[in-house]
């Protein structure tokens, strides 16, 4: 019972995280819609270049009719068949109405040059889009929380994580892609954090640093390891100058990076940032550099490298902390937030 409490207090924790994300970004969206439609609105003669604000103003009229309207490119080579669909829907849906002014308004002749428009439910506003499908993948070998995982080619590496709030994993599952099955599970180093690692990999050796050292909310440790997966052989580095939760780890420009995360105390974003110099699993010096601080910190994030520039997107900032003077650490509950973009160059 105390088990599935803490499950669930854990799994409500990341649905207020992530139903705050959405609250957020859907703020940003329709402060967005707005000043696009007051954009347009506001000026009486537009000029041809906010012609794009003004077809985004009468979608957000429609669209608070629950339909979104788009010039119907595909259709004028589309098979007779699917016009035809795209037509009956447009007869016997609630744009029928909206359909007729089309016919006769002012913008008639300009719309029956462009060709016929699509009523769509806003449902379907983002159309087109590739039409993707879930598949279910077998089941991973253990529940996990806060694991980490990596790809490398047509296989993925899930480490460690917390089965329940009681008991972490000490040990990596390997899926393969190809087979569509798991196998090929082995241990961590006894020393190697059980989650809230930092990871980051070049196709070949995957760097894992710090993370959280057992279950509950216990403490992290600054310990470092190269994993070496043609071989399965673990190895050290330098341990970070200091151990954090969770920070955004990425290979740039020959270096691994290291950057915010939770603080010592679980609770508090750490802004440091540090790196070294690593080849083909091979560490080249002896201790992390201080780099440029990043302006917010904060754990779980995700980072990337596109086009030589480092991105460091969304995440946490606070977490749960142990609850001081518990022998088993215990999780306590503590405010925390979601966040949306941070760039680095
Ligand atoms: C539709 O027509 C345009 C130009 O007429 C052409 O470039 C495009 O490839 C066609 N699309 C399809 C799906 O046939
Ligand atoms: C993954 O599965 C394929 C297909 O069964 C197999 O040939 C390959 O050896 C597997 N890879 C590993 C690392 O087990």
């Amino acid at each position: 019972m105390a088990r599935n409490a803490h499950k669930h207090a854990a799994s409500a924790t990341h649905w207020i995280a992530l139903a705050t994300c959405m609250a957020l970004l859907g703020a940003a969206l329709f402060v967005d819609f707005r000043w696009a439609y007051s954009s347009s609105s506001s000026s009486s003669s537009p000029p041809s270049a906010t012609s794009a604000f003004w077809s985004l103003a009468s979608n957000w009229a429609l669209e608070k009719s629950g339909i979104i309207v788009f010039p119907d490119l595909g259709s004028r080579n589309e098979s007779g068949d699917q016009l035809q669909e795209v037509r009956a829907q447009e007869d016997r849906g609630p744009g029928s109405d909206a359909k007729e002014k089309r016919d006769q308004g002012p913008d008639a002749k300009e719309k029956r040059d462009r060709g016929p428009d699509r009523f769509l439910s806003a449902t379907y506003a983002d159309l087109p889009a590739p039409d993707m499908k879930w598949e279910e993948m077998p089941p991973a070998p253990v529940p996990r929380l806060d694991g980490a995982a990596i790809q490398i080619d047509n296989l993925l590496y899930v480490f460690s994580g917390y089965r329940t709030l009681d008991h972490v994993h000490s040990h990596v599952d390997v899926f393969n892609f190809t087979s569509n099955t798991w196998g090929g599970r082995f241990d961590t180093p006894k020393d190697m954090a059980n989650s809230h690692l930092g990871m980051a990999t070049d196709g070949r050796y995957v760097y894992i640093v710090s993370g959280q050292y057992g279950p509950q909310c216990r403490g992290p440790v600054a310990h470092t390891f190269i994993l070496d997966t043609k071989t399965k052989k673990w190895d050290k580095m330098p341990p970070l100058p200091a151990p954090r939760y969770a920070p955004p780890t990425q290979l740039w420009r020959g270096r691994l990076h290291v950057m915010g995360g939770g603080k010592e105390n679980r609770h508090t974003p750490a802004l440091e940032h540090w790196s070294i110099a690593v080849k083909d699993g091979k560490v080249l010096e002896k201790e992390w550099r201080t780099e440029v601080p990043i302006p917010r910190g904060g754990p779980h994030r995700a980072c990337v490298v596109v086009d030589d520039k480092l991105y460091v997107i969304g995440g946490q900032e606070g977490d749960f902390m142990a609850k001081p003077g518990s022998p088993i650490f215990k999780c306590s509950r503590r405010h925390e937030v979601c966040r949306l973009v941070t760039i680095i160059e």
